[in-house]
């Protein structure tokens, strides 16, 4: 379905439509006015079954940690119904990702792979996080002081971070780039590539990563080696083997999951700081803010922009009455502004007191596997970055990817000189 192409006066279409998200400012200052007025807005938009959202913190850390009370279901992510019959149609199998599953089910196929992500796992791989940073401050000087931030380096740093314990060789890392950005951002313009609309680029893109994945399961089956491809293809959730569905869409979501998201946070917490040269001035000072540096990105950027929660029962979120079967969608960007919490929420602050309760990790039994790498991959680079810049200004306007999905700071031209 072709959605508008200027924000439309609706309330609500703020979340659903993809060009609303080309303009943060401007969506973050609509959303900051639902908040106050209207906090769990009911949104009937025209080809979208009708869905509350939620945009205070409270309300949705609540529903996400109630997850008997609300279920993920295999339509987590908001699409307008005549996309979803489209994908159906083409045979792309009904999503069995993580994310889409719920009780005993998601438990035992979380345990597949936890214990990759674990702290002390995660922790474990620090060299390899350091070394890969390093090739790309490297490859920052090597572009001679001007560059895209966002396409050059925070995209293929976090590419090269998660494709390396995947196992995936360096040379397939353009197809998983094109593959990704055809899953979350399929509607925008750019990443669209030869495909005539956004589902067809959904669909060309899913059904690229089928081939490509059984042919890993094969390999991983019969040669596994020590990588996390195959910890996937040789999975046994509840003691059973892993069906063929949910085996692919396990490989998609950490394969894709993984990267554009990171990226995103790096792009966005950097496109702040240019605004704010303080900032980054700070972090030379004061290397050890990097860490809390890297959570006031991550919330800031907040680069997955919803999932949805479907009512098992009647029931009530604030004053409002949900009925069973009902869906909320948990707005992340706007939980990470509510006042109630984050004292001057409209302003970056790498100091921020309490920047770690972020909710862009959501919470609850889905809270994200990968958020260890994330903020290290966030940490790492950004400690870098504030120790060996002399200066870095902005040659050009950020551009922000249009999905109302997985989106953030695409382009991001800067000049600069190390010292
Ligand atoms: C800044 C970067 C990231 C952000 C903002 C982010 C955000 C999220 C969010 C909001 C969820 C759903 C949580 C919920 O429903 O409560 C999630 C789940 C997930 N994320 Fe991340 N993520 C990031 C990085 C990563 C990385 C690096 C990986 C993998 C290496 C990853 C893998 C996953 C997986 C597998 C799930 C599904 C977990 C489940 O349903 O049990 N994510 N992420």
């Amino acid at each position: 379905m072709t959605t508008p192409t200027v924000t439309p006066e609706v309330d609500g279409a703020q979340f659903a439509y993809p060009t609303c998200w080309a303009d943060m400012d401007r969506w973050h200052t609509e959303v900051a006015e639902i908040r106050r007025t209207n906090p769990i807005l009911r949104v009937d938009l025209a080809g979208f079954e009708p869905f509350w959202v939620l945009t205070r913190y409270a309300d949705v850390f609540n529903v996400s940690r109630e997850n008997d009370r609300w279920t993920n279901t295999s339509r987590s992510v908001l699409a307008p119904e005549e996309e979803w019959r489209r994908m159906l149609d083409a045979g792309v199998p009904v999503p069995r990702t993580l994310v889409h599953l719920d009780g005993q089910e998601h438990r035992d196929h979380r345990l597949v792979t936890n214990g990759w992500f674990k702290p002390a796992a995660v922790k474990h791989r620090q060299p390899r996080i350091e070394a890969l940073a390093d090739l790309f401050v490297q490859k920052m000087r090597d572009l001679g002081g001007e560059c895209d931030f966002a396409r050059d380096i925070a995209q293929p740093f976090t590419l090269r971070v998660i494709m390396d314990i995947y196992g995936v060789p360096e040379s397939d890392e353009p197809l998983m780039m094109e593959l990704t950005q055809g899953l979350f951002g399929a509607a925008d313009p750019e990443f669209m590539g030869d495909a005539v609309d956004a589902e067809a680029r959904l669909i060309e893109s899913v059904m690229k990563f089928i081939g490509y994945f059984n042919a890993i399961t094969e390999d991983r089956q019969k040669c596994p080696t020590e990588d996390l491809a195959s910890v996937i293809a040789n999975g046994q959730p509840g003691g059973c083997p892993m069906g063929d569905a949910e085996r692919l869409w396990y490989y998609i979501i950490v394969a894709t999951a993984g990267h554009d998201t990171t990226s995103y946070a790096l792009s966005g917490g950097m496109e702040a700081m240019l605004r704010d040269p303080s900032q980054l001035r700070a972090l030379r000072d004061d290397p050890e803010l990097a860490g809390n540096a890297a959570e006031e990105c991550i919330r800031w950027a907040s680069p997955v922009r919803h999932f949805l929660r479907y009512a098992t029962e009647d029931t009530m979120v604030g004053d409002v009455d949900i009925p069973e079967g009902g869906r909320v969608l948990l707005s992340y960007p706007s939980a990470n502004r509510d006042e109630e919490i984050f004292r001057d929420s409209m302003h970056f602050d790498v100091r921020r007191p309490n920047a770690d309760k972020l909710l862009s990790f959501g919470a609850g039994t889905h809270f994200c596997l990968g958020s260890q790498f994330a903020r290290r991959e966030v940490r790492t680079m950004l400690a870098k970055l504030g120790q060996q810049l002399a200066h870095i200004e902005p040659t050009g306007p950020a551009q922000w990817s249009e999905s109302s999905f997985v989106s953030g700071v695409k382009h991001l031209p800067v000049g600069y000189s190390f010292r």
